[in-house]
């Protein structure tokens, strides 16, 4: 990437920059009285997800700004070097492929000469073979008994989007079939599970890309025991199944040679749900759903890759987060979904942007110009209306938000969805428009409005939305990496902490060992009340 193609370096970046001056004195209230036309102009729609721009503050000459500062950043080139297998990790000099885990397994596409296609839909098949056999009761433990609870051990990309994606989709759960998550390291979650699951009807499945992480290991190793003691070798071998791009530990921990599910390092961790890391989903929601979901997914993958930039829903999303954080000055992101099936999105979200974008070098090493990924938060409405919208209308913080509605109801409630929908409306509306006659009379009760806001409108959560929206967050993420000259897809900033604990770890408990000097004290504190 050249200079006059990194996004702060651009004409229209400049342009931008000028404009916002121009434009920080205008409001949103006031771009609806200046245009009868806004509601309908910024909003559209692709595969059955409307994106409505309206009540951001924003107008058609910083958008058309926008799309130029797309152009000048050569997204459509970044797009097609991702569709193409094309190294775009470029410090790990791997490609970027989470598209081919949801791609036809008939359309071929071959990345550093070889057919990806053909691993993927072996991987696929065996997805398909365990969860048709454990939903057909012919999935056995070591004792004969057919599986009735499954239990994913993994953390971040192996936990995350599986969490938030199970909850989604809870209503498309297989009956009878208790799921469980573990990922935390202190020994809580696994303690909990374990004393609720039976070890000969539980299937284990160890998700790690690494199999080097040591929160799956430890929990793992925990399970491992456990069964050991239940009933030895055989139950290790018969209870667990793992999702690993390293074959050779998977083999060390013991994991039976046809229970080895294959990843490949062109598979971010965060953009894995799609692949073998999503057998917990398949094993759920069963495979025709978890099927739904890929196909929801490619094909909001097809609209990204063709749709122009004027009409691409990612595009749009990352080009208005752009514009809030670097010409509006808003640090802070927050989402909110009006159905508690995505209650745990904007955890999932807060990995897939923040370790994406939380970045501050460039692609080449030197620091970035601009400020990159904002702070990402949320929680479901309406309840998050009783805790933080507080701060969202009257306090200093600077805080943009999308809003999320499905239209229907999941659980045939629709009473109480158009309720949830009245809010989520009213909010996105107050959060624009303020109230400026409160604000005459009394100031603790004014609401200055002016805070920008998206809505995401669906007719409702299934499996094949869920995957339009997990592949409109992935791209829109890649279009804000692209824009800001970052790398998305490696994470280095995670392994300082991690290399320190392993030599704290060391000495947590030594108390001949005085801790280094910024831990000295609460490594003396720590030992005298360990119990
Ligand atoms: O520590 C961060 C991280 O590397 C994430 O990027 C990743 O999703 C998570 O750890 C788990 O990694 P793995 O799947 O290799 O266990």
């Amino acid at each position: 990437m050249g200079e006059e193609t990194y996004g702060p370096r651009t004409p229209a970046w400049s342009a931008l920059s000028k404009y916002a001056t121009v434009f920080s004195q205008r409001t949103i209230a006031s771009l609806f009285q200046e245009d009868a036309d806004r509601a309908e102009a910024f909003s559209t729609e692709a595969e059955g997800v409307w994106l409505d721009l309206s009540r951001q503050r924003l107008d058609s000459s910083a958008l058309e700004l926008l799309l130029e500062l797309a152009k000048q950043t050569e997204v459509a080139v970044w797009i097609k070097r991702m569709f193409d297998g094309e190294h775009i990790n470029n410090t790990e000099d791997r490609a970027a492929l989470h598209v081919a885990l949801r791609r036809p397994a008939d359309c071929p596409l071959t990345v550093d000469g070889e057919d990806v296609m053909r691993l993927v839909k072996a991987e696929r098949a065996k997805m398909q073979q365990l969860a048709d056999a454990l939903h057909e009761g012919e999935l056995k433990g070591y004792t004969g008994h057919p599986i009735t609870d499954i239990v994913n051990i993994g953390i971040g990309g192996s936990d995350l989007g599986l969490v938030m994606a199970v909850e989604a989709l809870s209503d498309y759960r297989k009956p009878g079939l208790g799921v469980h998550f573990v990922s935390n390291l202190d020994g809580v979650q696994v303690s909990r599970v374990l004393e609720k699951v039976s070890p000969e009807t539980t299937l284990f499945v160890v998700c790690s890309k690494s199999f080097t992480t040591l929160e799956t290991l430890t929990n793992a190793q925990v399970v491992r025991e456990w069964l050991l003691v239940c009933g030895g070798e055989q139950a290790v071998a018969t209870q667990f199944v793992a999702v690993s791009t390293d074959h050779a530990a998977m083999d060390a921990f013991g994991i039976a040679p046809k229970r080895r599910l294959a990843l490949w390092d062109w598979v971010g961790g965060r953009y894995s749900l799609c692949s073998p890391v999503g057998l917990s989903l398949a094993l759920a929601v069963g495979w025709e759903h978890f099927e739904a979901l890929l196909r929801g997914a490619h094909a909001m993958d097809c609209h990204f890759e063709q749709a122009p930039s004027e009409n691409n829903l990612p595009v749009l999303l990352a080009l208005t987060g752009v514009w809030n954080r670097n010409f509006l000055g808003m640090p802070s992101h927050a989402v909110l979904p009006y159905d508690h099936h995505l209650c745990r999105l904007p955890a999932y979200l807060q990995q897939l942007e923040m370790e994406s974008n939380g970045k501050r070098v460039q692609r080449d090493g030197a620091p970035v110009e601009c400020e990159t990924c904002p702070v990402i938060w949320g929680e479901p409405g309406s309840n998050a209306q009783h805790s933080f919208y507080q701060l969202l209308h009257q306090g200093t913080a600077k805080v943009s938000v999308d809003f999320l509605l499905p239209v229907n109801s999941g659980v045939g409630r629709q009473e109480q969805q158009d309720l949830a929908a009245a809010n989520c409306l009213a909010q996105s509306w107050a959060l624009a428009s303020g109230d400026p006659a409160e604000s005459d009379n009394d100031s603790h009760q004014a609401c200055s409005g002016n805070h920008p806001s998206s809505l995401i409108l669906f007719e409702r959560l299934d499996p094949d939305t869920l995957g339009k929206l997990i592949a409109l967050y992935e791209h829109k993420v890649f279009i804000q990496s692209v824009i800001w000259g970052i790398n998305a897809f490696d994470q280095w900033g995670v392994q300082l902490g991690k290399r320190l604990a392993t030599g704290v770890g060391g000495i947590i408990s030594d108390e001949n060992v005085a801790g280094p000097p910024p831990l000295e004290e609460a490594l003396v504190r720590f030992r005298k009340w360990r119990a």
